[in-house]
């Protein structure tokens, strides 16, 4: 076993969590490797993100692309087993919930390589999202669990986790928008609408269905009549509305956004309507209302106290919510304890204590 750290990321939420976690892990002397799945591949969902969250160049791209769930998953698993043995890595770190993040779990937990899951703990209970399967067998798969809220540690004991493998340490992805915030406003300072919704919406629960979808932009054209509505489009929320010919005038649809200017976005929006779960913690930790186009969510601290509310696929509620926001009468949160910025450190400081004798990278170059 070597003692190198590897890094396994795939898809956009992935980018903004493994980011500050690297840079700390470099920042305390460990040795690392990044892998990409290859899950996301258009530049826009990948490669700008690693520009501007500055992320070392992946040492090994698996190139998978897009499949059915099985497919995705069982490509990323043979084409990871390989890199594993070849680099015998000494922890492995996944992130989220995405299928990259599970997929690389279940290959580690079979060859005995210890893998810790970043994000760990979180819960919607809603089986038919095929992230929570993904949560429930990573978590299960994984030695080490760092989890962003309390509510996550309770979720893990209740499924009967060891609690010294439990880590309670923050928000990773709450890291990077505290060191890239200014430059989002820096960077993007004019080019706003007065007021307006931002919305995002990609799960394959609301754009998958032609009903649905229908329905959910429906709602959109009557949050137009209230405020002008600006859209990037995840790529399959945009096949969809091509392929069941959905009508989108009077919405400002666009390309996905670089993550400094959707935060820019983000930070100037009257209101966020979304089905992200990333975006539900971001908004939180901004202070700009947010409406879950959801009936459930594994993040309910951002309901609990942050600015979140589920709106389900309800127009009346929606319509209810938005008007106390046009109003002027949003709902007011706070951000939840160690939302801080510092949770990339705090694991570092953990793995430090759990693996001394990982050595610093500079011991480590002057081997190689
Ligand atoms: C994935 C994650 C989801 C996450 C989302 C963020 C899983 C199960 N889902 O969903 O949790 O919130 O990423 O975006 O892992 N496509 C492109 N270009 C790309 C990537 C995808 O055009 O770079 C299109 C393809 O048509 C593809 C579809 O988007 O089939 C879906 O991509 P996929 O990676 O399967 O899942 P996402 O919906 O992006």
């Amino acid at each position: 076993m070597s003692l190198d750290v590897l890094h396994v990321v795939g898809a956009r939420p992935n980018f903004m969590k493994a980011a500050p976690v690297i840079r700390a892990l470099a920042a305390a002397g460990f040795q690392q490797n990044l892998i990409h799945t290859g899950q996301h591949y258009d530049s826009r969902m990948s490669d700008v993100f690693f520009r501007e969250l500055e992320i070392p160049e992946p040492d090994v791209n698996l190139g998978v692309g897009s499949g059915s769930h099985a497919q995705q998953t069982a490509q990323i698993m043979a084409s990871f087993e390989t890199v594993v043995l070849e680099r015998n890595p000494g922890l492995v770190m996944v992130y989220g919930d995405v299928n990259s993040t599970v997929a690389a779990a279940l290959v580690c937990a079979k060859l005995r390589v210890q893998v810790a899951h970043v994000e760990a703990g979180l819960r919607s209970r809603d089986r038919s999202m095929p992230e929570e399967i993904n949560r429930l067998l990573t978590d299960r798969l994984s030695d080490l669990l760092f989890t962003p809220s309390e509510d996550a540690n309770e979720n893990l004991e209740r499924e009967g986790a060891n609690a010294a493998q439990i880590h309670l340490v923050g928000n990773v992805m709450i890291d990077t928008l505290v060191r890239l915030l200014p430059r989002a406003l820096e960077k993007k300072k004019t080019g706003f609408p007065e007021r307006y919704a931002l919305v995002t919406l990609h799960r394959p629960a609301n754009v998958d269905d032609p009903e649905v979808l229908r329905g959910i932009m429906n709602s959109m054209h009557e949050v137009a009549k209230d405020l002008p509505v600006v859209f990037p489009v995840h790529p399959r929320t945009r096949l969809r509305i091509q392929e069941f010919a959905i009508a989108t005038e009077g919405i400002q649809l666009c390309e996905p956004l670089s993550y400094l200017e959707f935060l820019a976005f983000e930070a100037h929006a009257t209101v966020v309507l979304t089905d992200s779960g990333g975006i539900q913690e971001e908004t939180t930790f901004l202070g700009v209302p947010c409406l879950t186009l959801r009936k459930n969510t594994e993040r309910p601290i951002t309901v609990e106290v942050g600015t979140n509310i589920l709106v389900g696929n309800s127009v009346e509620r929606l319509r209810s919510e938005l008007t106390k926001i046009v109003d002027g009468h949003p709902k007011k949160g706070s951000i939840p304890p160690l939302w801080d910025g510092h949770a990339g450190e705090r694991i570092a400081q953990r793995l430090r204590k759990t693996f001394p004798s990982f050595p610093a990278s500079a011991l480590a170059a002057a081997r190689d």
